[in-house]
């Protein structure tokens, strides 16, 4: 039965969004495991409807369980410490038609009593379900170009050289999280709360490759994205490898963001910060996105699944924050000097509790704006990632700070 509700169908259209992903995998592939930490790729195939009829079917509408063995091994992911691998065989797992079946049926038993699920556990499932469509979207870069299928790099290549501008930042007013009882957010967006930043300098736009290859001429270890053949150093891009990209932001880790903006006697910027310089105007009113109150739209960054790759950090001026500061929302999430925590009043989801707290571990730092493949619902102000400091998979870069 087809729903009618629009967020119901936001469901529908999420699944034709990872089923694309998942058409891209050669079917001998589904059992490798391009990144060591993460499970095989027939578990995400299987995790993304487990997850949906765990929480609509069984959670929120208490549907009888058709293959409760199903429902428990596709439950969740793993998040070990980088280097600490899962040890289990590719014969641990069902097989492709058997993980297929399952989903064929979720789907049928849900889509009959979706116009009777709870507004939150819709949210819940789409939302999920389209930040899986990015963390899969990092695993299927590692795949080799010959496990995926008719992937090509549409390149952007050339903006006008960015310059190091730092921007001024003066004091003014942040508001973290969201209030309670507006719209839907994950329990670690809550509660709201209001303080003043003071001044900093920002840089203008994202540290580029350029920048970085400076560093790694002077020594330090080169972005996980890069590749070097005699002299020349390449990107390896969603489809295959290119010759880097000097415009395009660095994609690189916590610690080594961290080790450059030392070695440039900066910082990183904080999580009030980041809202600061995003989110702040000059007369301290505070606005849902860098550009404005109006709805994203392409020319304002590189999100919503429309390129595989990074974009020249110069390219979509019509992004910009009031204050100037470019691409904070798209073309690679940003990491912040924030460990993450909860916000006070911080209460997890009776129906998730795993969803946040167990990353409250600080050896996860908060990253804010968005990459490539973040899905457009999922830019909202409040929206907080989290990653290990060492983590070398992500599409995240980041920008310098003067205090
Ligand atoms: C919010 C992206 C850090 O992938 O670990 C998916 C999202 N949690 N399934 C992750 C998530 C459970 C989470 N991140
Ligand atoms: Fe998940």
């Amino acid at each position: 039965m087809r729903p009618r509700t629009a967020l119901a169908r936001s469901l529908i259209e999420a699944r034709a969004r990872t089923d694309t992903l998942f058409g891209l995998v050669k079917p001998d592939a589904f059992y490798e495991r391009p990144v060591p930490e993460r499970h095989r790729i027939i578990f995400y195939l299987g995790h993304l409807d487990a997850f949906d009829w765990n929480q609509i079917g069984q959670w929120a509408l208490g549907l009888k369980s058709f293959h409760a063995s199903f429902d428990q091994l596709f439950a969740f992911g793993i998040d070990p410490p980088v280097g600490r691998e899962p040890d289990d065989k590719p014969s641990d797992w069902p097989t492709l038609d058997e993980v297929r079946r399952y989903n064929q049926q979720v789907r049928q038993t849900l889509d009959d009593a979706l116009d009777r699920a709870p507004e939150q556990s819709l949210h819940v499932a789409v939302e999920h379900r389209l930040m899986h469509a990015e963390t899969f979207a990092y695993i299927l870069h590692r795949a080799a170009p010959d496990r995926k299928l008719a992937l090509h790099t549409r390149l952007l290549l050339a903006g006008p050289v960015p310059d190091h501008a730092m921007i001024e930042i003066p004091e003014g007013p942040v508001t973290l999280g969201r209030p309670r009882h507006d719209g839907f957010g994950w329990d670690n967006e809550f509660d709201a709360h209001a303080f003043t930043a003071p001044a900093f300098a920002i840089g203008k736009y994202k540290v580029t490759n350029g920048e970085y290859l400076e560093f790694v001429r002077a020594g330090a270890e080169p972005s996980p994205f890069w590749t070097r053949r005699g002299d020349q150093w390449y990107w390896h891009a969603m489809a295959g490898t290119i010759p880097l990209p000097l415009d395009w932001p660095v994609y690189v880790t916590y610690e080594q963001a961290l080790a450059y903006a030392q070695w440039m006697g900066k910082t990183l910027p904080t999580e009030a910060q980041f809202h600061r310089a995003a989110y702040g105007t000059p007369t301290g009113e505070e606005r849902l996105y860098p550009w404005g109150n109006e709805q994203p739209d392409e020319r304002r960054g590189n999100f919503d699944f429309r390129h595989w790759d990074p974009i020249p950090v110069t390219a979509t001026p019509l992004g910009d924050s009031a204050f100037g500061v470019s691409q904070l929302v798209g073309n690679g999430w940003e990491w912040t000097t924030t460990p993450f925590r909860p916000f006070p009043g911080f209460q997890p989801f009776p129906f998730y509790p795993g969803y946040s707290a167990p990353f409250f571990d600080g050896d996860h730092f908060v990253l804010k704006g968005a990459s490539p493949r973040t899905a457009a619902r999922l830019l909202r102000r409040s929206f907080r990632n989290w990653f290990r400091p060492n983590y070398p998979y992500i599409y995240a870069g980041f920008r310098c700070v003067e205090n």
